[in-house]
């Protein structure tokens, strides 16, 4: 499938369209398979989406009941560490909705490797497919092109598993692009001037190296949602 990009002034417009397209998606998977199979990733851009998903707006639109909620990647730290992904979607938005089905990445624990086996046996358990196919994967990108936790040159980009633990800029657990291409629908949520030219590598370029241009699920679609900032540098 191709990219399907749309054009955001702000970051609060951005975390606005995303929070609709969550919507949209979460009501197709329920009506169609009675579930939202859900992965969040971190980082600081979701923080507008999450306290959008929190708010009047949309706490009442959401079958919240129906949601499972994985994570696309996490850092090595306690759940309650400032730089936790877990930490900003539970502050943000987890802890406000009735959400009944979190399946946090436990990057606390001392054998990262154990953890991601036991997250692969998790998905195993939770989802029909061998390889999961969730409804919808929240990323961002770095402004060296990385998501998730898959970083350029990295080994983890040709992972034959579902959760690898990688070691780099300190230590982490990803879901692979096996699963991220996977998914049923891929949304990037992307904004920030420092980002420009990243967004320009990967979706005018096509530039390889990148990892995030090697996301685009074949059998699924893929949302670009930017800011002006991150799409200053597109044609
Ligand atoms: C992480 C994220 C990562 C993030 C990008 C962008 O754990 O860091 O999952 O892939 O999406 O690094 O981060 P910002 O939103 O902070 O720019």
């Amino acid at each position: 499938m191709s990219d399907e990009i749309i054009f955001c002034a702000t970051p609060e417009d951005a975390a606005e369209a995303a929070a609709e397209l969550i919507f949209e998606k979460q009501t197709e998977a329920v009506s169609g398979r009675g579930v939202f199979r859900i992965a969040l990733s971190g980082g600081s851009t979701p923080k507008l989406l999450y306290q959008q998903l929190a708010s009047e707006e949309w706490r009442e639109e959401m079958s919240w009941d129906k949601w499972e909620v994985y994570w696309s990647d996490e850092r090595a730290i306690p759940p309650d560490h400032p730089d936790s992904n877990y930490r900003l979607a539970h502050s943000t938005f987890l802890s406000k909705v009735p959400v009944q089905k979190i399946f946090r990445m436990e990057g606390e624990a001392a054998d990262l490797e154990q953890v991601a086996r036991e997250y692969e046996e998790l998905l195993q358990e939770n989802f029909d497919e061998p390889i999961p196919v969730f409804d919808l994967i929240l990323l961002g990108i770095g402004a060296d092109g990385h998501t998730a936790s898959l970083f350029p040159n990295h080994a983890a980009l040709n992972s034959e598993k579902r959760v690898e633990a990688v070691e780099l800029k300190g230590e982490r657990l990803t879901l692979t692009l096996r699963v991220l291409n996977a998914a049923r629908t891929i949304l990037f949520l992307v904004s920030g001037e420092e980002k420009a030219q990243a967004v320009k590598e990967i979706l005018e370029l096509g530039t390889r190296q990148l990892p995030a241009t090697l996301v685009n699920p074949p059998e699924g679609e893929c949302f670009w949602i930017l800011d002006a900032a991150a799409a200053r540098l597109l044609e």
